[in-house]
C-alpha cells in the first residue's frame, strides 16, 4: 500500500476534454462464459464505432493476460485482481474521452459491481453487457478446445466446468448470442448508446 502520495489535478477537466475532443468517454463491459461471443461482439462494436469516427479501444481477456496481467492465473483471487486492474484501465481510457470496450469473463458479480462503482463514483457511465449463451452451446462451439480439455481435467478451475460463473442480474444489455447475429448484437448496443445520448 503506497503512502505519502498526492493526487495532481490536470489543467483540463473531464468535461472540457470531452468538449474539445467532441466525444464522451465511458466503459462498455462485456461479461460471459468463454466462447459466449463477448470478444466477437466487442471486436465488431469497436470496428463499427471507429468507422463512424468515434474513438474506441478494446481490452480483451486473453490479450491483457499476455502483458499487464501476465502474473495472474485463474484462481478466485487472481480473477478478482484481473478485473480490478482492468476496471482501473478502462476508467483511464474513459477519462481520456475514449470508449473502453472490455471483454473479460469477469465471473464474479461483486467484481463487476465494484467496476461499476469505480466508474460511477467518477461520474463515468458504465454499461454492463451480458453475452449470454447456455453452457451446452458454448461447449459445442469450443473454438479453442478449452471445454474439452477442462472436462478431461487438463485445465483446472475452468469457468462453467470447475469454476463458477455468476450471471448478471441487472445487466444493462442482455444479448442471447445463440439467438442473435453479431450485427444484431452490435445494433442492440448502438441503439442503447444512442438512447442514452452517449453517441450521436
Ligand atoms: S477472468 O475470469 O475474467 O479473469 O478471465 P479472462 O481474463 O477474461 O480470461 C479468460 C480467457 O482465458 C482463457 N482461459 C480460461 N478461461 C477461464 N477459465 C480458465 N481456467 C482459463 N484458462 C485459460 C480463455 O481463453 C478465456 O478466453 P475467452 O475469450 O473467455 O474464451
Amino acid at each position: 500500500m503506497a503512502t505519502n502520495i498526492t493526487w495532481h489535478e490536470g489543467a483540463v477537466s473531464k468535461e472540457e476534454r470531452q468538449n474539445l475532443l467532441g466525444q464522451k468517454g465511458f466503459t462498455i463491459w462485456f461479461t460471459g462464459l468463454s466462447a459466449s461471443g463477448k470478444s466477437t461482439l466487442a471486436t465488431a462494436l469497436e470496428q463499427t464505432l471507429l468507422h463512424s469516427g468515434v474513438s474506441a479501444y478494446r481490452l480483451d481477456g486473453d490479450n491483457v493476460r499476455f502483458g499487464l496481467n501476465k502474473n495472474l492465473g485463474f484462481g478466485p483471487e487472481d480473477r478478482t485482481e484481473n478485473i480490478r486492474r482492468i476496471s482501473e484501465v478502462a476508467k483511464l481510457f474513459s477519462d481520456a474521452a475514449v470508449i473502453a470496450i472490455t471483454s473479460f469473463i469477469s465471473p464474479y458479480r461483486q467484481d463487476r459491481d465494484s467496476a461499476r462503482e469505480l466508474h460511477e463514483k467518477a461520474g463515468i457511465p458504465f454499461i454492463e453487457v451480458y453475452a449470454d449463451a447456455p453452457l451446452e452451446v458454448v461447449e459445442q462451439r469450443d473454438p479453442k478446445g478449452l471445454y474439452k480439455k477442462a472436462k478431461a481435467g487438463e485445465i483446472k478451475e475452468f469457468t462453467g466446468i470447475s469454476a463458477p460463473y455468476e450471471a448478471p442480474e441487472k445487466a444493462d444489455i442482455h444479448i442471447k448470442t445463440h439467438e442473435t447475429t453479431v450485427e444484431e448484437g452490435v445494433q442492440l448496443v448502438l441503439d442503447y448508446l444512442v438512447n442514452k445520448g452517449l453517441v450521436a
